[in-house]
């Protein structure tokens, strides 16, 4: 009997595919959106017992986005019956990293915008269509700290993510029965901290600062990170606090 549906987008490597390690578990399906599937994801939901599907798409074009939720609407009209439909929009990119004078590829902003804020409208719209009313449904948005507080050579980045905490917040304001949250997870030992470091300080001025926090090892494991917010998702008090902070749980 699958009691519980949760879907994850940017589940391949990074956060994603820590928070998706940390909460497979028997009864679960865990759904996965990414451009590339990560087959010892899958081969570790079946060792738990939990069941994996993965859903192929580039969210960072409309197409790609329509076919994600294509599939997903299928997929939730298969699982009426569950007693829970939580849904995490994670999948993200740091990139363009410049500043305001550099931002010359529109293309470059636009799949920005379309990854980080267009694609986890989309995938919210279609959980809250097809998800029953009555299921305990939570929504949880990836944001940032960078879209809480400038930083030069993150404009797009950040005005994504900013974007992010508005969207949730309107979301939350219409539809109160669904607990949404948009969560700064902190700073992660993932390959947007590597690509962060490897941006040229003309396009990223506080590159020196990541550097360091780098090699003084104070970036947050993945699995750390992963195991807090996993726990800040399952709690009671999910959703009381619509724009959050997981550091605030450390
Ligand atoms: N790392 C940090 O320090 C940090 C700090 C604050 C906020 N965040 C946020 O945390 C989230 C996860 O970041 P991360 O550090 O884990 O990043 P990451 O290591 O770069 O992983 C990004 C994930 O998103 C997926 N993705 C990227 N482009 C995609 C596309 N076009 N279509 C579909 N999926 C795509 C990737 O899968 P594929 O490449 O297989 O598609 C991957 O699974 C992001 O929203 C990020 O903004 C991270």
């Amino acid at each position: 009997m699958l009691n519980e549906v949760i879907l994850i987008s940017g589940v391949s490597r990074g956060l994603g595919l820590a928070l998706a390690k940390q909460l497979a578990q028997p009864q679960r399906l865990i759904v996965g959106i990414a451009r590339s599937n990560n087959s010892e994801l899958a081969a570790y939901c079946q060792a738990q017992n939990a069941s994996y599907q993965f859903i192929q798409a580039d969210l960072a074009l409309p197409q790609g986005c329509a076919h994600a939720t294509h599939e997903l609407q299928q997929l939730l009209k298969a699982h009426p019956d569950a007693r829970s439909f939580w849904l995490i929009n994670n999948a993200g990119t740091v990139a363009p990293m410049a500043q305001s004078h550099q931002l010359d590829d529109p293309h470059l902003i636009a799949l920005a915008l379309q990854l980080n804020v267009g694609s986890l409208i989309s995938l919210s719209a279609t959980f809250l269509a097809h998800t029953p009313a009555t299921a305990d449904r939570r929504i949880l948005n990836i944001s940032s700290g960078a879209g809480r507080n400038a930083v030069p050579g993150w404009g797009v980045y950040g005005a994504t993510k900013s974007a992010v905490d508005h969207f949730t917040q309107t979301l939350a304001l219409e539809q109160p029965q669904v607990r949404t949250v948009a969560l700064a997870p902190g700073v992660i030992d993932t390959d947007m901290q590597t690509h962060i470091r490897q941006t040229e300080t003309d396009f990223f001025p506080n590159r020196e600062r990541f550097i360091q926090l780098h090699q003084n090892q104070q970036l947050a494991s993945a699995e750390f990170t992963a195991e807090h917010i996993a726990r800040y998702l399952a709690n009671d008090t999910f959703g009381t606090k619509t724009v959050d902070d997981i550091r605030h749980y450390f």
